[in-house]
């Protein structure tokens, strides 16, 4: 057997969301096949880390009112506790904002720069006057120049399809603010990609890559390499480029060191060498599992970083395709956008998952769907009617009939050959290696198919029934646990929980659950008693479980509080209470008696009126309320009610609206404002 090193990884997820099962899809895949890995005795690491800089967390920590070190403390917390839900084996999961990583990513950009490979530019770029920072693409959003369509983002158009630069909005507004984006010069830091064109050109035809991945490379050198934007101007969360106040790396710039940083954790606590691995004539391999979306960065910037900074490139990159959940892209509506601890909350096992992900897996990159009644029926059909159904057919005799112990002889087998037999954990395990998991499914079922037939046509519940049949029965049954046994080491990378399940109530030592089983258990083996190891699925804990991620979207904060908010509320009587909040939460929204000074008609607008309102600043605010079916203007003016007063402002196709008024609404018409007893003056808090 090799015993060469390796080192797989999976995408780093953001810090700043949940986990889901679209995430899984990736996690599950590397999990399978690292434990195989190990199964075969390989000296197999499995890295991963948070990816915790960029503006989206530094937003959403500030939007908080948290710094982004607790948000990403928290996140970390979280992410850890679903991945292990999952089952999934992370032999380090660390953080890209960590010592390790700020410490290779200087190390790998000064690298670059004494190569030569770096270049300092003036840019033009889109500025927030009121957030006072410059805008990333994401955040920057106005009208479609292809088709017109309103509320795009910066980078491409959800309606039609088009691509373009931020700079080709119209009537561009900032997503963080409201406010109209001025362009500005700034010094942008840029890695030459270019000049790693030749190297690439052919490390992307020498085998790294999937083949279909190759070619979407080669379309991109079609298309010129450009240099590549790396730094990010103050503020932004991440690390400061070294002699470049006020600069940043681009996340992700530092986001895949992060694996080098990961292990490098890994390493100083099991004193590995790290060099053996990442250094420039590393012998190790090197395995990155990825989303396709991600394929430009790991099969481009990434490989040209490492090469030219003096280290060690990928061994092969893995890319995936995405998740649908029955035939449809996950909808936070349809309550099929599922998070991995709605999941777990649901009392729903990790392992039907993984058993139904690895059924539906292979090599290429091509997108899974996840049907929700095949989930079912096959998990229910395959693993509990089936698989775990040997066992509970075999088991009980030999501890009833046996005092647990298995026969001195197996009678003779075709099927107990092949088990015995290199050929079979050679195909399979070429299957597991080549993530073609699939096919080893089909091939492990078949087999399980095979021994469920035995039992069938020799009746041990028959031969249970004659003192003479004793030793037939002793013998099927013995013979049946074999087969069990070596079925659940098949099956282990997928069902490491239930494989150890499997070795407590065997009683086997942990060599008998590793790669190649050739010999039988030895004569007269004892085990222990038999549990159920797994039950059915009802289709009713998948219903509940759509509806808790349907709910879970109905407690999302949103800022339209109003008209439009009921739609979301379908027939319910009452909307479902939204998610327990702090003190400290409630405390974040500021409530103000507003007095409306005046209220009008929006020219053009079906919903809204358009109100001034005095908050005792000095200043009145304007707000566009979504209340004219409601309410004539003239009934609202001098009227004392309830505002949001700290909501960002939001430009609107009318105006810059600054804050909220509240009104409730329910199931049927109607639509009404809140109004403080007598006695409250504009401008005080609500509390
Ligand atoms: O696309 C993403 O979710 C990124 N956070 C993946 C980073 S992978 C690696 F390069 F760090
Ligand atoms: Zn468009």
């Amino acid at each position: 057997m090799s015993a060469e090193k390796i080192l797989a990884t999976s995408a780093l997820p953001y810090a700043n969301g949940d986990i889901h099962l679209g995430h899984l899809v990736e996690y599950i895949q590397t999990d399978i096949w690292v434990r195989f890995r190990k199964m075969q005795g390989r000296e197999c690491y499995y890295v991963c880390a948070d990816d915790t800089h960029g503006t989206p967390i530094m937003l959403r920590a500030e939007k908080e009112g948290i710094t982004p070190e607790a948000l990403i403390e928290r996140v970390h917390a979280e992410h850890v506790r679903d991945f292990a839900g999952f089952h999934i084996g992370f032999d380090c999961y660390h953080s890209t904002n960590s010592p390790e990583n700020r410490a290779l990513a200087r190390e790998i950009y000064l690298r670059l720069k004494n190569a030569g490979l770096i270049e300092v530019r003036t840019i033009q770029q889109f500025y927030d006057p009121v957030k006072s920072m410059f805008l990333p693409d994401r955040f920057i959003k106005g009208e479609c120049p292809k088709c017109g369509a309103k509320d795009q983002y910066g980078d491409n158009c959800e309606v039609c399809g088009a691509a373009y630069a931020p700079t080709d909005l119209k009537n561009p507004y900032s997503a963080i603010s409201g406010a109209v984006p001025v362009l500005r010069d700034s010094e942008h830091y840029f890695f030459k990609l270019g000049q790693a064109e030749n190297f690439l050109r052919q490390w992307t035809r020498a085998g790294h890559l999937q083949e279909e991945a190759a070619n979407k490379m080669a379309e991109w050198f079609g298309q010129g390499l450009q240099s590549w934007d790396i730094s990010r101007d103050a503020p932004y969360f991440g690390f400061e480029i070294p002699d470049a106040p006020g600069k940043y790396f681009y996340v992700w710039l530092d986001a895949p060191i992060g694996y080098m940083a990961s292990f490098k954790k890994l390493a100083d606590e099991k004193s590995l060498d790290f060099d053996a691995w990442w250094g420039a004539d590393s012998g190790a391999e090197l395995h990155h599992f990825i989303g396709k979306d991600i394929l430009y960065f790991h099969a481009l910037f990434w490989p040209a970083m490492l090469q030219h900074a003096g280290y060690r490139t990928p061994t092969r990159i893995y890319a995936h395709g995405f998740l649908t959940v029955d035939g449809a892209k996950m909808s936070k509506s349809r309550g099929t956008f599922i998070t991995a601890r709605s999941y777990l909350d649901a009392g729903l096992d990790p392992e039907w998952l993984r058993y139904y992900f690895a059924a539906k897996l292979n090599g290429t990159m091509e997108d899974i769907d996840l049907n929700l009644e095949d989930f079912v029926a096959r998990v229910n059909s395959d693993l509990v009617g089936k698989f775990v159904n040997i066992a509970s057919r075999c088991a009980g005799f030999i501890n009833k009939r046996f005092q647990g112990q298995l026969s001195a002889e197996l009678p003779p087998s075709n099927l107990l050959a092949k088990f015995n037999g290199e050929e079979l954990w050679r195909r399979i395990g070429r299957l597991y290696g080549d993530r073609e998991y699939g096919k080893a499914i089909r091939e492990i079922m078949a087999l399980v198919d095979e021994v469920n037939q035995y039992i069938d046509a020799e009746k041990p519940w028959e031969l249970a029934k004659l003192e003479i049949d004793d030793l037939r029965l002793h013998q099927v049954c013995s013979l049946c646990l074999n087969f069990f046994w070596r079925l659940s080491v098949l099956l282990k990378p997928v069902l490491p929980a239930l494989a150890d399940e499997v070795q407590g109530f065997l009683n086997l030592d942990a060599s008998r659950m590793k790669w190649g089983q050739f010999n039988a258990l030895p004569a007269g083996h004892g085990i222990r008693s038999y549990n159920h190891l797994m039950t059915r699925i009802d289709r009713k804990q998948i219903d509940a479980l759509l509806e808790a991620n349907r709910q879970s979207l109905a407690a999302a904060p949103s800022p339209v509080r109003h008209a439009e908010h009921q739609q979301h509320m379908e027939n319910k009587a009452i909307a479902p209470i939204a998610e327990t909040i702090s003190i400290d939460d409630f405390a974040k929204i500021d409530l103000r008696i507003a007095k409306i000074v005046n209220a009008e008609h929006v020219e053009g607008a079906e919903k809204l009126l358009r109100l001034t309102l005095d908050i005792g600043e000095g200043k009145t605010r304007n707000v566009f309320a979504g209340i004219k079916s409601a309410y004539a203007p003239e009934q609202l003016v001098g009227r004392l009610t309830v505002m949001v007063a700290n909501l960002a402002p939001r430009k609107m196709k009318f105006g810059l609206s600054e804050g909220m008024v509240l009104a409730a609404s329910g199931d049927g018409p109607g639509l009404f404002i809140l109004s403080p007893d007598a006695g409250a003056r504009p401008g005080m808090r609500v509390k």
